[in-house]
């Protein structure tokens, strides 16, 4: 059976629970990371707990214990739980208190650790390309948290299900593509792969910063500034993210990108990626 970690002790999953005046339960007043380990070994492990500390800081929740055990719980967890390919949870919420806005201080924050096996994207959706749609994007200003508030996002990824798309883009009011629901997303415009830079619209997304990466080391140009899928010249779309990689994208809502077929780029820097996780 799947053990998790919560509030202190490895329980069987289907036995993990946390209190209904937890305020991750009541408010969505937490934060979260997902890592993906490959045979043992986390992909970017420092770069996702700056992340989380990051987060835990931006909205004032304190760490439940020092990080540096937090990275051994991690490791504990995926011990009891060794898929070859893994993906590790990790929530923490600001704790438990009785329903108010402002919570009665001070409180213990939640610590939750879980780990699955990291679904294997299907392989007709790598050869063919996803399809996305776009919706206006209807989240918070501070998208750069990774906040466990997934509302929107949710909603987003219903709709795309009902269009039969994998994923749903979200557009800002002047049309820019800002990222996934669950996933950054780049062009190739001319022949330079382009994503949104970094701001409050987007997440700092540990796959996005590996494929800009791997495009500079393989004499790729990259430009990181507002773009539109109108834009001339542009031949490729793809999304970028811990649980799918890279996933080249053929279709968004009426549009046919490029030649309706994974690009070039997008294909080798998948290639790369899967190379760098060996
Ligand atoms: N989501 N943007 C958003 C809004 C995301 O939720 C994610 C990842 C990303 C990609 O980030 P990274 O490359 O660090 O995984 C971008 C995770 C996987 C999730 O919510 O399950």
């Amino acid at each position: 059976p799947l053990t998790a970690w919560v509030n202190g002790h490895f329980v069987p999953l289907e036995q993990a629970v946390v209190h209904i005046e937890d305020r991750g339960f009541q408010f969505a007043d937490g934060v979260y990371e997902v890592i993906a380990c490959f045979s043992g070994a986390f992909l970017d492990l420092d770069a996702h707990l700056s992340r989380l500390q990051r987060s835990c800081d931006a909205v004032a929740i304190r760490l439940p214990r020092p990080m540096g055990e937090i990275e051994q719980l991690i490791a504990e967890v995926y011990a009891r739980n060794p898929f070859p390919h893994a993906m590790i949870y990790i929530q923490i919420t600001r704790g438990i208190s009785p329903r108010s806005h402002h919570p009665a201080e001070p409180i213990e924050p939640t610590l939750v650790i879980t780990a699955r096996e990291l679904p294997e994207p299907g392989q007709e959706k790598i050869e063919k390309g996803a399809y996305a749609i776009t919706l206006r994007d209807m989240r918070w200003q501070r998208c750069d948290i990774k906040s466990i508030a997934l509302l929107a996002s949710v909603l987003g990824e219903l709709e795309a299900a009902r269009a039969g798309a994998d994923e749903c883009f979200w557009l800002d009011e002047h049309g820019h593509m800002l990222e996934g629901c669950a996933s950054n997303c780049l062009a190739v415009i001319d022949g330079v792969l382009v994503t949104h830079p970094l701001d409050h619209h987007i997440l700092d997304g540990m796959s996005r910063r590996m494929t800009l990466r791997l495009a500079v080391s393989h004499g790729i140009a990259i430009e990181q500034r507002p773009w539109q899928l109108n834009e001339p010249g542009l031949s490729e779309c793809m999304m970028c993210s811990t649980t799918d990689a890279i996933m080249p994208v053929c279709r968004v809502d009426e549009q046919i990108i490029g030649s309706g077929h994974p690009g070039p780029v997008a294909t080798s820097l998948r290639q790369w990626m899967l190379e760098e996780f060996e």
